[in-house]
């Protein structure tokens, strides 16, 4: 069996491919910076095979490349992503937030229709998209992150919907806030959700693949306030919903 994980250097990608190679997947894996050659030493000392590719995946060729390597597949995680923290209009770069909305979205969609198909012949086909519980929410001071976890979460399950006269299932993961590189490599460690204790990337990696396995929809991970957090937004209006969140997103 083989596994497609991006943005599996670091965080909750890491943890991803752990998971995978614990269960005796080999591996195809790919980050945007060297460290994806260390972090794929660690997944060969559990046992399988692997293949790292340093590519950037905001830039359209670099999609095709990698789809063009991969014959046949039995598991594609897309879970790369990137944020911008700040004042969209008045603060923030258009080349980060155009970066962010290749990274996020373009290469999430690039990449669905060039390898989904690439699943077809496999016994126990499964798709992860990293998500996000932002996505159930607009995400003030990262507004085009949060917008990118919408159109993940959406796009995600209507492909499950469009994809279930065959045997692929498509999960969303939706974790809470994590305690990855993102916040420090974002600008967002003196922020209030910066400051804050967050679930452990491994449990939320745990989760999504557990879940992912039975062919669940969507998880929510890890803890019981993001679970909270996430199913609670349903409940509210979009701008209570604004308020609220950028009461995390706010400079502590
Ligand atoms: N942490 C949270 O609180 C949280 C909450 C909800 C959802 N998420 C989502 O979880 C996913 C993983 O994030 P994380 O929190 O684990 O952060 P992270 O540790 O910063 O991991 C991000 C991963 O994506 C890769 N990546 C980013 N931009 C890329 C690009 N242009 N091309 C190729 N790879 C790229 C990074 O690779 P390089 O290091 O090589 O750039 C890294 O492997 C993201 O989709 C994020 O939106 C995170």
């Amino acid at each position: 069996m083989i596994a497609l994980i991006t943005g599996a250097s670091t965080g909750i990608g890491y943890h991803l491919a752990r998971e995978f190679a614990e269960n005796g997947y080999d591996l195809i894996v790919v980050a945007n910076e060297e460290r994806i050659f260390s972090s794929a030493e660690d997944f060969r000392a559990l046992g399988v095979h692997v293949d790292a590719y340093h590519l950037d995946l905001s830039v359209d060729d670099n999609l095709h490349h990698l789809a063009s390597v991969v014959r046949s597949l039995d598991a594609l995680v897309l879970n790369a992503g990137m944020a911008v923290y700040g004042d969209f209009v008045r603060h923030n770069a258009l080349d980060e937030e155009l970066k962010l909305v290749n990274t996020n979205i373009v290469s999430v969609v690039v990449l669905s229709k060039l390898l989904v198909p690439k699943l077809f012949s496999s016994e126990r086909p499964r798709v992860l998209l990293t998500s996000s519980i932002a996505s159930r929410m607009p995400g003030p001071l990262y507004a085009t992150y949060a917008a990118s976890k919408a159109f993940v979460q959406s796009f995600g399950e209507a492909l499950r919907n469009e994809l279930s006269d065959t045997k692929v299932k498509v999960t969303c993961l939706m974790p809470g806030a994590t305690d990855t590189p993102i916040f420090a490599r974002s600008g967002m460690q003196d922020t209030v959700v910066g400051h804050k204790s967050k679930d452990r990337a491994s449990a939320v990696a745990h989760q999504g693949f557990v879940a992912l396995m039975r062919g669940d929809d969507h998880v929510i991970a890890s803890s019981l306030l993001s679970k909270i957090q996430g199913m609670g937004a349903r409940f509210l209006p979009e701008r209570l919903l604004a308020y609220l969140h950028r009461q995390q997103t706010k400079p502590a």
